[in-house]
């Protein structure tokens, strides 16, 4: 039986931090062997804010070498940039005859991109969620492990896929659907209890993957924590839920389960817990931080990972824009 397709893609415009390593990087790993999985790193979809072309390419070296130290393994699976597969540009122009002007308008990410930046709103921005689709349809991609933000996305993707096939009367897209080992959708929430961790906001609330120990240490006991629960088995708040979340995927379950029992009997000490998940997450992002170091002095093995991501990415793309192109008539020859 052939394997399931799976896609997924991270924008290079930032350092990569722990809401993209357990929101998506850690399940690519979990995933390599079991699927057909095609990783890229996203460099198109940086350039709806204008980045300079110096960080950019940058920017995509590190983010590469950043999955490659996280564990994945360019022999398994397609790891390549997204401009070095130029079919996308073909599927993204076909989708975007499909795309309604009014419903991109109303993606809420868009919208907050309208609040924060009102001075750049470009045509790029509107319609990322299109470029998004032709990404994943490209390869027919049938599963997305992404973070609980991209869910939006996802279904625009569905959408897309939906109206091509209701249009030109063939099941030829499957219907994307978010992929993830757990009930629910990881969100990694800023250490401040602000929104989500992000590449560009709240950078000293966002563990990254290149920050030093030190700095790991002190974001860590910054973290926004309480006075603690007066009454026992108390709904714990989002940002307390959120060093759970953390301590959960970095500390033995021993830890956890002393910490999560002084929580239910209004005896845990804050200083205590961050103190533990500050030393937990040193061991668990070091050896990651050392590695992608390591992995960016050689720009030339990277290319070549690269090149041959694109290659086995092209041989699948090249495949779907032909019966893409043939369903909707601009096929002559
Ligand atoms: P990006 O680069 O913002 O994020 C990459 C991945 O990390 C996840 N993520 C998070 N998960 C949990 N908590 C957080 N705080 C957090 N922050 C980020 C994201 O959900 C994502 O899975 N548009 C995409 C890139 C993309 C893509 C695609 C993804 C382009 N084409 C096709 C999937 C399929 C983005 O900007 O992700």
């Amino acid at each position: 039986m052939s394997k399931e397709i799976v896609v997924s893609g991270i924008r290079s415009t930032g350092h990569l931090h722990l809401g993209n390593y357990f929101g998506a990087i850690q399940n690519y790993v979990k995933m390599q062997d079991a699927y057909n999985c095609f990783f890229f790193v996203a460099d198109y979809h940086a350039l709806t804010t204008h980045p300079d072309p110096k960080e950019l390419r940058a920017n995509v070296f590190r983010v590469l070498a950043e999955n490659i130290a996280s564990g994945l393994d360019p022999e398994k699976v397609a790891l390549y940039a997204q401009s070095d597969v130029p079919e996308t540009n073909e599927l993204y122009l076909l989708l975007n005859m499909l795309a309604y002007v009014g419903e991109l308008e109303k993606v809420p990410t868009f919208k907050d991109k309208l609040r924060q930046h009102p001075d750049n709103v470009n045509a790029g921005l509107l319609t990322y969620p299109v470029l998004m689709a032709a990404d994943i349809l490209l390869h027919k991609g049938a599963k997305v492990p992404v973070g609980k933000d991209q869910e939006q996305h996802l279904e625009m993707a569905r959408n897309f896929a939906h109206r091509f096939n209701t249009r030109y009367n063939e099941e030829f897209f499957p219907e994307p659907q978010v992929f993830r080992f757990s009930d629910e959708t990881v969100k990694i929430m800023s250490l401040d209890g602000i929104g989500k961790m992000s590449k560009s906001e709240n950078v000293n609330a966002t563990i990254f993957l290149s920050d030093a120990d030190d700095v790991i240490r002190k974001k860590m006991m910054k973290a926004k924590t309480d006075q603690g629960p007066t009454e026992p088995n108390s709904v714990m708040p989002d940002y307390i839920q959120n060093l759970f979340v953390l301590l959960n995927t970095v500390s033995t379950p021993e830890v956890n389960a002393t910490f999560r029992d002084s929580f239910n009997n209004c005896s845990i000490r804050y200083g205590d817990m961050k103190k533990q998940l500050a030393e937990d997450m040193v061991t668990f992002i070091t050896p990651i931080r050392e590695k992608a170091f390591e992995l960016q002095q050689d720009h030339d093995a990277l290319r070549k990972i690269m090149k041959e991501g694109a290659e086995k990415a092209r041989a699948s793309a090249s495949k779907t824009i032909e019966g893409a192109r043939k369903l909707v008539g601009v096929n002559y020859y």
